[in-house]
């Protein structure tokens, strides 16, 4: 039968979850890669939502990433801790727990990295991470990121567009849709071990919500390179969506002609759509969606259409019904 496990929710945290930076990182070197002790709860039907423990633990900060652009489309609101946005994860790769990503990410070697590009393209190819990035200026962006059940953060992240990637691999009149694929490799990723969800995690974008200017693909935060909790070394980030479209740890991107399937769509049809926008309309089947909780404040707030970026991006929705695309 399927089980929710739900232990914390993110208005459980207390102070004892949120420690300071200097005490919060240990030395990556000195952490035993986690393996077989990485704690999977539960089988069966685990939502995004589940809830968990904050950690206390994980490697040293990431370096600090300098040269960077402010991007006139981020917003002004008060950032998230950086303790919270790093140490209340969802990385199923890691455990289904909120703080196992944080606790176990630190078996994943993000360097080098590269990510394969294929599908309807005239210029397939493999291209190292850092061969990508150095095409790019960097952009610091303030997002929000709002997860599928109740908790949201705004977090300063760090990347380029993605419609700046895309258009160097020549996209065909075929390619209608993209499809992303996370990391597969259980020795790195223990949480593989289990069925959680269908490996690896996959996501997809329409073509135009992919070049859409709000949509990047993030390689750090908050100044820094990306922590392997949040995604290293590079996930995306489509800030009008609900979180789990922002696949982390990518590896592959094919255009493709056709609605890719996505990790929580064939996981739950009925719970997690396609589109995934930021909708406090359309209920969850087992919850409302029409509030949230910013980690770090007490009162819930409205949840916004589109997450707030409505003005930027309804227009992609025009004349859909986006209670059946959902
Ligand atoms: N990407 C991969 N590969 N695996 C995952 O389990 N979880 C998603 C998304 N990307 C997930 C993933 C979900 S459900 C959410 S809410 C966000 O990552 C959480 O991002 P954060 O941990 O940086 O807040």
């Amino acid at each position: 039968m399927a089980v929710l496990i739900r232990s914390k929710t993110p208005a459980d945290l207390s102070e004892r979850d949120v420690t300071n930076e200097k005490h919060y990182w240990h030395r990556r070197d000195f952490i035993k890669i986690a393996g077989a002790s990485a704690a999977l709860v539960g089988s069966g039907l685990i939502g995004c939502e589940n809830g968990g423990e904050s950690a206390q633990a994980s490697a040293e900060p990431p370096a600090a990433v300098t040269g960077l652009t402010k991007s006139p489309l981020s917003t002004a609101e008060d950032q998230t801790d950086y303790a919270d946005a790093t140490s209340y994860n969802n990385f199923y790769e890691f455990g289904t727990d909120k703080s196992d990503p944080a606790r176990y990410a630190h078996s994943l070697v993000t360097d080098p990295w590269t990510i394969e590009i294929g599908g309807a393209v005239n210029k397939p190819g493999k291209i190292a991470l850092e061969d990508l990035l150095a095409q790019h200026s960097l952009e610091e962006r303030i997002y929000r990121l709002r997860c599928v059940e109740a908790w949201s953060m705004v977090i300063p992240w760090i990347g380029i567009p993605l419609a700046s990637v895309l258009p160097r691999f020549e996209p065909t009149g075929n390619a209608k849709y993209v499809a992303f694929k996370t990391l597969h490799d259980p020795k790195q990723m223990p949480g593989q071990n289990r069925r959680a969800l269908q490996w690896p995690y996959r996501e997809g974008l329409r073509m135009d919500e992919a070049m859409h200017p709000l949509t990047i693909l993030a390689t750090g935060m908050y100044g820094r390179e990306m922590p392997n909790q949040n995604g290293a070394p590079l996930r995306l980030v489509v800030p009008w969506k609900y979180g789990f479209k922002s696949i982390k740890s990518i590896v592959s991107i094919d255009l493709v002609a056709n609605q890719p399937d996505t990790s929580w769509n064939m996981q739950a049809a009925r719970e997690y759509g396609f589109y995934s926008n930021v909708n406090p309309e359309v209920d969850h089947p087992r919850w409302s969606q029409a509030k949230e909780r910013r980690i770090g404040e007490f009162r819930r707030r409205k949840t916004l259409p589109f997450n707030g970026y409505g003005e930027q991006v309804a227009s992609l929705y025009s004349g859909m019904d986006l209670k059946k695309h959902f």
